[in-house]
C-alpha cells in the first residue's frame, strides 16, 4: 500500500505524498517535478546516486561490475544466497567478469550484495535484469520482472529512477511495470524516472563488453529517458535515446529475431545444399567474399543460450494478441528447432553407410555449451541432440572443458554425465559428433583418433589429414 508519508533517506527530509501529488492548487505543479527530476540528475553527476542492480547473473553482474567501476556505489540484489556470498567474498561467477575486479570493488566498498529487498529503501535507481524465459507452451514468462517490481513497488520513493533491462515483449515497462509504480500514488515523469533499456551483452566476446557496446534508452516520458541516459553515460562509451520504452524494447526483438531467422535462413540452405550434393561452407565463404549486400551467417545444430531461441517469440506472441501472425518468426522457430532432430538423422545416416546401427552405437559429443568458449548450457542443442540418440538407443559420452558435469532429464529421471578428457575419450567410439567448436580443442587429433567425425560447425575446416572421416552438416 501507498505509504502517506514518503522519507527521503539521503538528505533525511520527509515529503508528504499527498502534498507533492496535489501542491497547493490542487494540482502537480511544473516545480514539483523539476524538483525530483533536478535531485536525480544532481545525484547522477555528483556520481553520487546510489544504484542497485536486480538479478546478478549474465546481464546483471557486468552492469554492476561497470556502473561501479565508473565510481559509483552499487548494490546488486539477488534471490540466489550462493551469488550473493560470492560478491561478497569478491568471486565472480560469470565468465566475463575477472574475480580480481570484483574484489577490488567490494574492497573498496563499491559493490556489495545482499538478498534483502529492504536495501531498495536506500537507493536512487534500479536497474531489473531478472530471466524472461518461456512458460512450457512457449508463451512469455514475465513473472520474474513482476516479482521484483513487486519488491522495488514496496520500496518505492519519489526521486527514484527503474530502467528494465530483460529482454520482453512490447508494451511490457508500460503495461505491466508502470502500474506498479502508479499504484503507489507515484507519478512516471514527475516523481519516478522509468525507462526500458535492452542488454545486449555477448557472453564470450572478446572485444564487446558492456562499456563499449552502445545502449538503447527510451523512457516513458522524455524525463524519463534523459534521467536514464544521464545515468548510463557515467558507465556506457555510447547511449543512443529513442522516443519511447516500446521502441527500445523492439529494438531489441528486431536484433534477435534478425539473427533467428537467418539463422533459420542459413540451416535451411545446408538442408538444401544436403540434398543437392553441395558444400553449405564453401557457398556461404563464397557469398560472405560480396562487399556489399549479404550478410554471412552459418548452419549449426541448433539454436541456444537465453536469447536467440526465446526472444522472438515474445515478439510473436504479442503480435498474436493483436491478430497478427508472424510468420517469418514461425518458419524460423520450426527450422532451428528441428535442427538437434536432423543432426541425429546424419548420424544414423553415416552409422548406417558403415553398416552400423544408431542402436548401440557408440558417440561421443564434443562440446556441449550452446556456443563456443562460453560455459553456459541454456538451451543448447547438444542437450537434445543427447536426449535424442539416447533414445535411440546409442551410448552417450562428452568432452567439455567448460562443463565437467551434465545432467540430462528423460522420462525416467535425471542422468549425470561426467566429461572424459580428450584424446582418451575418443577410444573406441563409433562416431564423434563436433557440436560445440571451442577454441580448447585440437580438431587434427579429434579426426585422426576417429574412425568418422560429424561436424556440424565447420570446425574441422583447417585439418590436413582424414578428411573421409568427416561428414559435414
Ligand atoms: N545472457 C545473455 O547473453 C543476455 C543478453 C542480453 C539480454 N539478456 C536478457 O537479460 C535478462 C537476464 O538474463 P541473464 O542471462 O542475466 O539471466 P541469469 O539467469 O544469468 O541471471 C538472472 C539473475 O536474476 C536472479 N533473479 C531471478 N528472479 C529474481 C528476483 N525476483 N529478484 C532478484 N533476483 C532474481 C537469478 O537468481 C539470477 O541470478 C533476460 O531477460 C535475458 O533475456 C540476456
Amino acid at each position: 500500500m501507498p505509504s502517506n508519508r514518503l522519507k527521503n533517506k539521503k538528505n533525511n527530509r520527509s515529503v508528504s505524498t499527498r502534498a507533492r501529488l496535489t501542491g497547493s492548487g490542487g494540482t502537480i505543479s511544473k516545480g514539483t517535478t523539476y524538483e525530483w527530476a533536478a535531485r536525480l540528475a544532481q545525484l547522477i553527476q555528483s556520481r553520487r546516486v546510489r544504484v542497485g542492480i536486480i538479478g546478478l547473473g549474465y546481464v546483471g553482474l557486468p552492469l554492476a561490475v561497470e556502473l561501479a567501476k565508473a565510481g559509483l556505489h552499487v548494490t546488486g540484489i539477488d534471490i540466489d544466497a550462493e551469488k550473493v556470498k560470492a560478491i561478497n567474498a569478491g568471486r565472480s561467477y560469470i565468465q566475463d567478469v575477472p574475480s580480481g575486479e570484483v574484489a577490488r570493488l567490494v574492497r573498496e566498498g563499491r559493490l556489495t550484495a545482499t538478498e534483502n529487498f529492504a536495501a531498495l529503501a536506500e537507493l536512487d535507481a534500479v536497474s531489473i535484469c531478472v530471466p524472461t524465459p518461456l512458460r512450457k507452451t512457449k508463451d512469455p514468462d514475465v513473472s520474474m520482472i513482476m516479482s521484483a517490481m513487486k519488491e522495488v513497488a514496496q520500496h518505492l520513493q519519489a526521486g527514484m529512477r527503474i530502467v528494465l533491462e530483460s529482454t520482453t515483449y512490447p508494451g511490457t515497462t508500460e503495461e505491466m511495470v508502470r502500474p506498479e509504480v502508479e499504484r503507489q500514488g507515484l507519478s512516471v515523469g514527475r516523481e519516478v524516472f522509468l525507462a526500458f533499456s535492452p542488454e545486449r551483452v555477448d557472453p564470450g566476446n572478446p572485444t564487446y563488453h558492456t562499456k563499449n557496446t552502445p545502449k538503447i534508452i527510451g523512457g516513458c516520458t522524455p524525463a524519463c529517458t534523459q534521467l536514464a541516459v544521464a545515468l548510463y553515460t557515467l558507465a556506457v562509451d555510447r547511449v543512443i535515446p529513442v522516443s519511447s520504452s516500446q521502441t527500445a524494447e523492439m529494438v531489441k526483438l528486431l536484433e534477435n529475431t534478425f539473427r533467428a531467422i537467418n539463422i533459420g535462413l542459413a540451416n535451411e540452405v545446408a538442408i538444401m545444399c544436403d540434398r543437392l550434393g553441395v558444400n553449405v561452407w564453401e557457398v556461404i565463404d563464397a557469398a560472405a567474399t560480396k562487399p556489399f549486400g549479404f550478410m554471412a551467417f552459418y548452419p549449426g545444430p541448433g539454436l541456444g543460450g537465453h536469447c536467440i531461441p526465446i526472444d522472438p517469440l515474445y515478439l510473436s506472441w504479442k503480435l498474436k494478441t493483436l491478430d497478427y501472425n508472424a510468420r517469418f518468426i514461425q518458419l524460423a522457430s520450426e527450422i532451428n528447432t528441428q535442427m538437434p532432430h536432423y543432426v541425429v538423422d546424419k548420424i544414423a545416416t553415416a552409422l548406417n553407410d558403415r553398416r552400423q546401427s544408431i542402436n548401440g552405437a557408440r558417440i561421443l559429443i564434443v562440446g556441449v555449451s550452446y556456443k563456443r568458449d562460453v560455459e553456459d548450457l541454456r538451451e543448447s542443442p547438444a542437450l537434445d541432440i543427447i536426449r535424442l540418440l539416447r533414445q535411440r538407443g546409442a551410448t552417450v559420452t562428452y568432452a567439455d572443458p567448460y562443463n565437467p558435469e551434465l545432467r540430462i532429464e528423460s522420462p525416467h529421471g535425471e542422468t549425470v554425465l561426467r566429461s572424459v578428457a580428450l584424446p582418451e575419450g575418443l577410444a573406441r567410439q563409433d562416431c564423434a559428433v563436433i557440436v560445440t567448436n571451442h577454441h580448447a580443442f585440437d580438431y587434427q587429433q579429434i579426426v585422426d583418433r576417429s574412425s568418422l567425425v560429424l561436424d556440424t560447425r565447420n570446425a574441422t575446416r583447417d585439418i590436413t589429414r582424414g578428411h573421409e572421416k568427416v561428414i559435414k552438416l
